[in-house]
């Protein structure tokens, strides 16, 4: 690196998300919002997540480090409890490395940005005398619930039938994230999740995926039970997706899976505006056989266009020659650029399993959704999609716990055609266009950005 280029770094920001699609990909954008405003960005990943990378995550550096997984896969034997502490092991021992590395090359980080269920990076932060800023990347209200779970606000198991949390409605139980109603469904994730909230006093930035006017008062809340600031920065979603540029704010993300880009754009420029159905369960959910029947035959039954995101490994789920039937009306692709989706004038509503980014990118790119939430966090989301933002509708489940072909029918009809489409889409349309003014130059999120950037430079 030239002298020259030392020189025009106005300070240096290291990055540490948690190594699964759904939380690099907010925290890269988020990077290169944080270098589009002068800071010098490394996001430090493992070798895997590196290598599915675009472009070198445009203006932010990438730097890798094994752990063990570097070509995918799980381990045979492996829990999700080994991986967690695997990624522990190598990963402090990495960074450490990277921080010392750094410091030696007279460049030194002021600042370790790290993923909210990476807890054991704050004491990485304050061994180094970096400042330790956290990302939380889910909606600050689930961050609200799984606070209060952990500070023994709300005990666990829930008693229904309704639960009151401040700066949320009143929720049922069933609108709970999944880990809270259903508390030993996955105890590592639970206690990952809750976690997040253990050290919420040391840590010196709290930054929430969020806007202000999306969630407001929980906001107001949660940033009451830090000392220290907590702020909503987002959406993270490339500026080019919110009709402005910012320099270095490309597409460039991560696609852990190969985006058929080109097939599902030239398939939807033949057809309509708001003509087409979109539906994605993201990039973990893995549904019954039975449940992809019933979407399958709900899609084909509701006579719309469809462009259906199938991962490789849920294919043998869809029904035999299902493919073929639909070739007329439906696509199905093992993976798309799910924003280059949304943004597509064709796209008339997006059929969600509610994770938090889907949400976040349906809302600030307007398409009115039909919540399929399946578990974690999306079962509160989706509450937020029918009931608070007023964007969609919520498919009901049977006593089966499954959402027949008749609902998934039902639910794509209300949205398309219905007597609440006017509403709905009024309602995407004035999101889309707060979700635009929060990131704007002078807009809340910005403003936000803007007091952490001017205080990582002073010191
Ligand atoms: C997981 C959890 O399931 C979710 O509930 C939680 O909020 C975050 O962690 P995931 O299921 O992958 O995430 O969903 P989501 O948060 O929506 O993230 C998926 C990401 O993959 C989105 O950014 C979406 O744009 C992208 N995507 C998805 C694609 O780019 N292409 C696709 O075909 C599908």
């Amino acid at each position: 690196m030239g002298e020259e280029e030392i020189h025009t770094w106005r300070s240096h920001v290291l990055v540490l998300p948690f190594p699964v699609q759904s939380h690099i990909n907010p925290m890269i954008q988020f990077s290169k919002r944080l270098a589009s405003k002068g800071l010098k960005v490394t996001l430090a990943t493992t070798i895997f997540i590196s290598k599915s990378m675009q472009a070198e995550a445009g203006p932010v550096r990438i730097e890798s480090f094994s752990d063990v997984y570097d070509e995918g896969g799980v381990k045979e034997g492996g829990s999700k409890n080994d991986r967690i502490e695997l990624f522990k092991d190598v990963g402090s021992k990495y960074l450490q490395e990277l921080i010392e590395k750094q410091n030696r090359s007279g460049y030194p980080f002021k600042c370790l940005l790290y993923d909210s269920v990476i807890l054991w990076a704050l004491d990485i932060a304050k061994k180094f005398g970096l400042i330790g800023a956290a990302f939380y990347t889910q909606s600050c209200s689930v961050n609200a619930i799984y606070y209060n779970v952990q500070k023994g606000l709300l005990s666990t198991p829930i008693e229904g039938p309704t639960i009151s949390v401040p700066g949320l409605p009143l929720l049922e139980t069933h609108e709970l994230p999944s880990f809270v109603y259903k508390i030993d469904s996955y105890p590592c994730i639970l206690s990952l999740v809750l976690n997040q909230f253990s050290n919420i006093q040391e840590a010196d930035w709290h930054f929430l995926n969020t806007f202000d006017k999306l969630e407001d008062e929980v906001v107001n809340w949660m940033a009451k039970q830090s000392p220290t600031r907590m702020i909503a920065i987002g959406p993270t979603v490339p500026s080019m997706y919110l009709d402005k540029r910012v320099e270095g704010d490309n597409d460039y993300g991560l696609h852990l899976f190969t985006p058929n880009s080109e097939t599902c754009m030239k398939w939807l420029d033949t057809k309509e505006v708001g003509s087409v159905v979109y539906v994605s369960f993201g990039s973990l959910a893995s549904l019954g056989e039975d449940q992809m029947e019933e979407i399958a035959w709900g899609l084909r039954r509701s006579n719309f266009y469809f462009l259906w995101v199938v991962r490789a490994s849920e294919e043998n789920k869809l029904p035999s020659n299902f493919v073929e039937e639909i070739s007329e009306k439906g696509l199905v692709v093992r993976w798309c650029r799910q924003l280059e989706v949304l943004a597509h004038q064709a796209v008339g509503c997006f059929v969600t399993h509610c994770g938090w980014n889907s949400t976040l990118e349906g809302l600030s790119l307007g398409v009115p959704m039909v919540a399929m939430q399946q578990w974690v966090d999306q079962t509160t989301n989706a509450k937020f999609i029918e009931d608070v933002w007023r964007v969609g509708v919520r498919a009901k489940v049977d006593e089966k716990g499954m959402v027949r072909r008749e609902e998934v029918e039902v639910c794509i009809r209300e949205v398309m055609e219905g007597e609440r489409r006017e509403e709905i889409k009024r309602n995407a349309v004035r999101w889309k266009g707060l979700a635009k003014e929060a990131v704007d130059e002078g807009g809340s999120s910005d403003t936000n950005i803007e007091e952490f950037v001017a205080r990582v430079l002073c010191i």
